[in-house]
């Protein structure tokens, strides 16, 4: 397993990392998890040096950190936990997002619901320090907190001893910028996959050239790209795959695209002697700008055929080749 640094930080955090939004189960992943394998698939994530975990407490509304606590109880010191703030739900502070599982979910950075939700975190998650505390969504109008305001309550957090570094997620470009004005972000979440690359444009050679560690997610289309969702895949009500505003690749047409392309790269798979979870997981850690590589993993299974992309590298022709046809691929149509 390879590590590199969260930035500036002196938090060192393997390239690939679990991520545990699975685990909180729920109807957005259409059946749900079992806690105890949960567990199991942490701690073997840790024994193999994935350090990096990365929870929220939306993810299934505390549960994958709760369960992320359990798996860490012990060892503490092998695990780099990133968790998150910003998504509020036990009162109407902040401004409305969405509404899951019958609860109405709130954008809100304003210090006082981070103070409380950074305890209920370090509760959940049985420690007394987060590695890693990443403003899970921008603060936005109504209710807009200034960034300043934020970052002050973050540092604050950071120099009392509760968290070791801070990051952001799913913010633009001039996001970004003006968090990093206000302090050290040592990190940065957000979309990235083969077939999701607009932060090519921007963040991605943003954050290269400024030390800011990316953490890519949902770079497996939440599991499209390891071809095992096929054509007669059934998915439930409420199912997060069926939202095509974020998963158009999931529509059918496209779907179609995506597993006939995926077909055409066994010779890359025979070659490298690898499964295309694999090969998808070492391009999208190949490229420029990207350090960190989350994957959603539900069991040990899944675990060990992602930790198995941790060591392979992938010849720059074929690197070049996998962008060509992906390139190729187009926009996936609309609905
Ligand atoms: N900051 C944010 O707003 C944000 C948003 C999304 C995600 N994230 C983070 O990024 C992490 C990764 O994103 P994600 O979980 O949404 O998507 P993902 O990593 O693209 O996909 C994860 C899903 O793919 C399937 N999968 C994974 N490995 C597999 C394998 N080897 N074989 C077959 N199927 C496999 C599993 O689904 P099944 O078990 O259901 O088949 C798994 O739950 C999240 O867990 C979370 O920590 C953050």
């Amino acid at each position: 397993m390879k590590y590199k640094p969260l930035g500036a930080s002196d938090v060192s955090a393997s390239v690939l990392g679990l991520g545990a939004w699975v685990l909180g189960g729920g109807a957005v992943w259409g059946k749900d998890t079992d806690d105890r394998e949960s567990v199991k698939t942490i701690q073997a994530a840790l024994d193999e040096g994935m350090n990096l975990i990365d929870t929220a407490p939306a993810y299934g509304w505390g549960r994958s950190e709760r369960v992320v606590g359990e798996a860490i109880r012990g060892r503490r010191d092998k695990a780099v936990v990133a968790t998150k703030c910003g998504l509020w739900w036990a009162d109407d502070r902040g401004s409305f997002f969405t509404e899951l599982d019958g609860k109405r979910l709130y954008r809100s950075l304003r210090p006082d619901t981070i103070e409380i939700e950074v305890e209920n975190s370090l509760r959940r998650l049985r420690t007394d320090y987060i590695d890693l505390y990443q403003t899970h969504w921008p603060s936005c109008p109504p209710e807009a907190t200034p960034v300043p305001d934020t970052m002050a309550c973050l540092l604050k957090l950071r120099d009392q001893g509760k968290l070791r570094a801070i990051g952001v997620s799913n913010v633009s470009l001039a996001e970004l910028r003006e968090n990093l004005e206000c302090g050290p972000v040592v990190s940065d979440q957000f979309r990235y996959s083969m077939l999701h690359r607009q932060p090519e444009q921007d963040i991605l050679p943003f954050c290269a050239q400024h030390n800011v560690a990316t953490l890519t997610y949902m770079s497996l289309e939440q599991g499209l790209l390891t071809g095992k969702v096929g054509m007669d895949r059934q998915f439930s009500a409420g199912e997060f795959r069926t939202n095509t505003a974020w998963n158009p690749w999931y529509l059918p047409a496209n779907r179609r695209k995506v597993l006939d392309l995926l077909g055409r790269w066994k010779t890359l798979t025979d070659k490298y002697h690898c499964t295309l979870a694999q090969l998808v997981i070492a391009w999208t850690a190949a490229q420029t700008g990207v350090t960190h590589v989350l994957c959603g993993t539900r069991n040990p299974a899944q675990l060990r055929e992602n930790l198995g992309a941790a060591d392979l590298a992938l010849e720059p022709d074929d690197l070049a080749r996998i962008r060509h046809d992906v390139v190729a691929l187009g926009e996936p149509a609309p609905a």
